[in-house]
């Protein structure tokens, strides 16, 4: 049994200018203990998609199931596997960090949870926060506080709709390393995030989603696989030639070609040569999944 089926789910909403198709046709499954990256850029349909797993939208067609149980059908016994870390930052500004954590642990009826919150708080930064206001956290923090959240019932299906939006370097880190062990553990994990180093480190298969669609769906190697091999990277302040402009790059001074092998970074350096191009700290890298993504959001239709 797939920790998260989804199956055929479309999601229409009627807007004033006509029905916008949110998602179209997505089918996936997620098996128990996978840490999978569903990932798309904004407005692709991913919040939407995990609204519909938790169970707070209604899908237009298709169905959810969560360890077995039918998110629609069965809310109460799919929620309990779920724990989701939201994209907004909502919570209640009348509690303190502890009781904010006791709160969500009586709704969903566990009892005498302190030591877990307390190692929660330990492992998410917040252990001198806990007496503090939740108006007083910083964004940051409230994002550490609602991934706190999520994880007070220990749910089997940890699900964080970009859990490192605005969070600083060392979190992210501390953060990675508890889920990643939490996962070792035997939670599966769904992850939605725009930081494609840490999904290529953190997943082990990926989704995907471009206008609501399935535009890949493959092991994260099988991903890094189908990209262009290299990439030729360089600063210049110089204009490219017109034969490489269609297929660069350039972020400000930044130029990064893609390569099929060596005999493409041959052309490209004859190139920029014969064009007079001054480059600047150049090197030819792998391609990542950042690649990837880029070439897949370009062909797909
Ligand atoms: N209630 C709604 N009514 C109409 N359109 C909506 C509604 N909710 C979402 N949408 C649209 O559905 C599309 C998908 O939104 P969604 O929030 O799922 O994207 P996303 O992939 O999570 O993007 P991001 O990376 O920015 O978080 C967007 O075009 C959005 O404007
Ligand atoms: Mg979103």
């Amino acid at each position: 049994m797939p920790a998260i089926s989804i199956q055929s789910i479309s999601k229409t909403y009627a807007t004033s200018r006509g029905d916008f198709h949110a998602l179209r046709d997505v089918s996936l499954d997620i098996a128990e203990g996978e840490f999978f990256g569903l990932l798309g850029p904004n407005g692709a349909g991913k919040t939407t998609l995990i609204s519909i797993l938790a169970g707070l939208t209604k899908p237009s067609a298709g169905r959810i199931t969560v360890m077995g149980h039918d998110v629609q059908g069965d809310f109460a016994a799919a929620r309990k596997q779920l724990g989701v870390v939201p994209q907004e930052l909502v919570f209640d500004p009348f509690f303190n960090v502890r009781e904010t954590l006791r709160l969500q642990s009586g709704y969903f009826g566990v009892k005498h949870n302190d030591a877990w919150i307390d190692e929660l708080l330990e492992n998410l930064g917040l252990a001198d926060k806990a007496t503090a206001n939740m108006r007083q956290l910083s964004g940051g923090m409230k994002r550490r506080v609602l991934v706190a959240q999520a994880l007070v019932h220990k749910p089997p299906i940890i699900v964080l709709d970009e859990p490192t939006a605005g969070v600083d370097v060392e979190l992210r880190q501390t953060l990675w390393h508890f889920i990643a062990q939490l996962n070792k553990q035997g939670h599966t994990v769904l992850l939605t995030t725009h930081y494609l180093e840490e999904a290529e480190a953190l997943c082990n298969r990926i989704a995907m989603l471009k206008q609501g669609q399935v535009v890949a769906l493959d092991a994260t190697s099988n991903l890094l696989k189908t990209a262009s091999a290299n990439v030729l990277q360089f600063k210049t302040d110089h204009a490219l030639p017109a034969e490489l402009a269609p297929v660069a790059r350039v972020t400000g001074r930044v130029v990064q070609l893609p390569a099929q092998g060596p005999h493409d970074i041959e052309r490209f350096l004859a190139t920029l040569r014969q064009a007079q191009v001054v480059m600047e700290d150049m090197e030819i890298r792998r391609a990542d999944l950042e690649d990837v993504f880029l070439q897949v959001m370009k062909g797909a239709a």
